[in-house]
């Protein structure tokens, strides 16, 4: 059978770059441990879950080698559209998309995970598997021997009670685990924390889990939403609140809180504006699922729509009043720095002419020029050593 043609996969829409590729070895690994493990215990498409696919190399990959009726989630809105666009680029098809959850993994055998980030998510990933696919089910997880700790076995250890790291490949190294312990009656996620009068909901893969993040406390408190959102602050009477201008059509302010995280920002705006409309919005499905909780949690579900989406693409252009935003914090290449631009354009274009982006961002930075060029004329409205907040107003 000829080798599967992984240098044809996009990242898209994602960031794209020459030195990043749509696939990396792990995938590789992961792919070739699945065929033969398949082959060796009979596990057919049906019985195999992906977790964590970036841009659908495994789960495409798989298919093409024979196995249809493979189950993926993706966390991402952007790796599921990658993965949509590459699969039909090369006519692939015959998996099943899911959200974390039983459907996804229910008679599971075989479950390839592509190692996350955060312990946390890991952690509830590993328990779903546990707790949800079949009494004889295997994890092959993934990743980068860079990027991986000891700490990762031992989460999985809480849920398998074999734990078999294999020999490193390629600078990537396979966890091989089986044997699923019973699970605990309550899975341990989401998780909940109340912060003055706040309830926030957090799942693993949550920004900051279920603490404020400091940056994000920050910008409350600047827009006079800090310690007990629901009352009235004075702050929020002294020209700093985000007012923005009446909406065209006389009706109630839109508010958008673009990469929404677990919710913070959009729910302590609801509570303390009940007449605004708001929608916060995520590319990441645990984000997603914690803010819907948030939400819930705080009571305004019937003025906070949560959705699944990159950079607010949902969003119609110029339908906003105002935009709070705490972009993703990246050190490093500026292909990673790009992830904050593309939220500063979307912000852009989302706001009606006049309309204010308030932005809180690690003073060291600079974003303030990059506002001012792509949104319009910025302000700092504060400034530590650590977080500067600034208000941007869209020009006409
Ligand atoms: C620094 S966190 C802030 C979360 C939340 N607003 C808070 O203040 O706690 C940045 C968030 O932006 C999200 N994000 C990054 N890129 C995005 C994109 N292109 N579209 C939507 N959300 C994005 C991340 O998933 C993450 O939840």
């Amino acid at each position: 059978m000829p080798e599967f043609p992984y240098s044809r996969l996009r990242r898209w829409p994602d960031v794209e770059a020459e030195n990043l590729q749509a696939h990396d070895a792990t995938d590789r690994l992961l792919v070739d441990r699945a065929v033969a493990l398949a082959a060796e215990r009979k596990i057919d498409g049906a019985q195999i879950a992906v977790i964590g696919d970036e841009y659908g190399a495994i789960t495409l990959a798989l298919t093409d080698a024979g196995f249809p009726g493979i189950r993926v989630h993706q966390d991402l809105a952007t790796g599921r559209r990658a993965l949509a666009r590459n699969a039909e680029e090369l006519g692939v098809e015959g998996f099943v998309s899911h959200e974390l959850d039983g459907g996804l993994l229910a008679d599971a055998r075989l479950v390839l995970l592509q190692l996350p980030k955060a312990l946390a998510e890991l952690e509830e990933i590993a328990d779903a598997v546990a707790r949800c696919a079949a009494p004889d089910a295997v994890l092959v997880a993934g990743g980068r021997v860079k990027h991986m700790t000891l700490a990762q076995n031992e989460v999985i250890g809480r849920s398998f009670a074999v734990v078999q790291p294999q020999r490193a490949e390629r600078k990537s190294r396979l966890i091989v685990a089986s044997e699923p312990r019973e699970a605990p009656e309550r899975p341990p996620f989401p998780v909940t924390a109340m912060h003055d009068g706040l309830t926030i909901v957090a799942h693993g893969g949550a920004f900051a889990g279920p603490r404020l993040d400091i940056g994000t406390r920050v910008l409350l408190e600047v827009l006079g939403l800090g310690g007990d959102a629901g009352s009235s602050s004075p702050r929020a009477e002294n020209g700093t609140a985000p007012r923005g201008p009446v909406a065209a059509d006389g009706g109630s302010r839109t508010v958008l809180d673009l990469g929404c995280g677990t919710g913070a920002l959009a729910v302590s705006y609801a509570r303390a504006h009940s007449d605004a409309r708001v929608i916060a919005t995520d590319r990441s499905a645990a984000a997603v699922a914690s803010a819907r909780a948030t939400v819930e949690a705080n009571g305004v579900a019937d003025r906070v729509e949560v959705t699944h989406d990159d950079a607010a693409s949902e969003v119609a252009d110029a339908s906003v009043d105002v935009v709070l935003l705490n972009p993703p914090f990246h050190l490093g290449t500026s292909v990673h720095t790009g992830a904050a631009t593309r939220l500063f354009e979307a912000s852009a274009r989302v706001l009606r002419p006049g309309g204010e982006l308030f932005t809180v961002f690690n003073s060291s930075l600079g974003y303030r020029a990059e506002l001012g060029r792509l949104v319009g004329p910025t302000e700092q409205l504060h400034r530590t050593p650590k977080f500067t907040v600034t208000r941007s107003i869209r020009r006409p």
